[in-house]
């Protein structure tokens, strides 16, 4: 049984009397000690994705329209918030792209480190300590004895998305999911953190969700990938695989691009044109507007997903892979 099961999520965000879809039958599962990559350019859906899995949804726009997330065996979304708070305990954690916005300004690093503790965890207020030291020290911060004193802003970027994932560690959970956690940080920080998170992985055996826009970093971390274009995986294998034999041309359009280092402009134009808006229809597929490959087929047909082999899935009418 895998760990996590998601199985044709659908997702609305309600608008004045409308409901517009913006995940559409999203499925994928992840084993024990199992990373997987959710890539995509911004707005595809992925944070959303991440949100529903958390149970962070109540009180947004955003309604869940359809599917399960089982999570060892359980379904989540037919457990009230309550009863999922009693169900899961704290098995699960999630850190985002900017730490500045989790970390409270106001309070030491320890501190807040601490108060994760005690949420999760009866000890004491001097235990706790002991445990926000070791957290630090397992998440390599430099000089834990004296860091657990500092405000978050006397951090650099890199040390303080090492606080929240030593924050996120301390409920011990089965599953991680890290929204963008390298997007704001530089190339070589990144690499960095990202190696953290594997070793922390390796140590723990806890299973991870890494979400990223970048390929480039997911293909040095995951086992498998599931690639998103607006509101849908459109190709999904393991990393090996994928890289070896892309199949949907999003996927190589990923590939070719490259990363700008402006982080408002994520992409430079290897893939022309834009993600549709969310009120926007698109008939047939919707990545036609954009596709080197489209015929006329895909302006009229939504292509269905399909098993290249067991492993491999995509959406396309035209898979410009060899066989699999
Ligand atoms: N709370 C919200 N209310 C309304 N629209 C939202 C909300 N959150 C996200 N959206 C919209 O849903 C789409 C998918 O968002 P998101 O999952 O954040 O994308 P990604 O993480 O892939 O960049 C986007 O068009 C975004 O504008
Ligand atoms: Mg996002």
């Amino acid at each position: 049984m895998a760990l996590l099961e998601i199985r044709n999520l659908h997702l609305s965000i309600a608008r004045g009397s409308e409901l517009l879809p913006v995940v559409q039958g999203v499925s994928f599962a992840i084993e024990e000690n199992e990373t997987l990559g959710i890539v995509g350019e911004s707005g595809c859906g992925k944070s959303l994705t991440a949100l529903a899995i958390m149970g962070l949804l109540e009180g947004s726009a955003v309604r869940i329209a359809g599917g399960s997330v089982h999570f060892q065996g359980r379904n989540l979304l037919a457990l009230s918030q309550e009863e999922r708070r009693r169900v899961m305990g704290n098995q699960m954690a999630m850190i985002f792209q900017e730490p500045m916005t989790s970390l409270n300004p106001v309070y030491r690093v320890g501190d807040q480190i601490v108060e994760a503790i005690l949420q999760h965890r009866s000890m004491s207020r001097r235990q706790a300590h002991d445990r926000a030291f070791e957290l630090l020290e397992l998440v390599c911060i430099p000089d834990p004895m004296r860091r657990i004193d500092s405000f978050p802003h006397q951090m650099s970027g890199g040390q303080r998305q090492r606080v929240m994932i030593a924050m996120a560690l301390a409920c011990d959970p089965k599953l991680l999911i890290a929204d963008e956690p390298t997007t704001a940080l530089d190339v070589t920080v990144q690499k960095d953190v990202l190696e953290l998170m594997c070793s922390l992985q390796a140590r723990t055996g806890m299973s991870i969700v890494l979400i990223s826009h970048d390929l480039g970093v997911i293909s040095e971390t995951c086992d498998k990938v599931a690639v998103m274009y607006r509101g849908r995986i459109v190709e999904q294998a393991s990393t090996t695989t994928l890289f070896s034999n892309m199949n949907h041309p999003y996927t190589l359009g990923l590939f070719g691009s490259i990363p700008a280092t402006d982080h408002d402009v994520e992409w430079l134009d290897a893939i022309p044109g834009r993600v549709p808006t969310l009120d926007e229809t698109v008939s047939g597929c919707a990545f036609h507007p954009r596709c080197f490959a489209a015929k006329e087929s895909c302006r009229t047909v939504d292509p269905e997903a399909a098993s290249l082999s067991p492993s491999h899935i995509v959406r396309c009418h035209f898979p410009q892979g060899s066989s699999s």
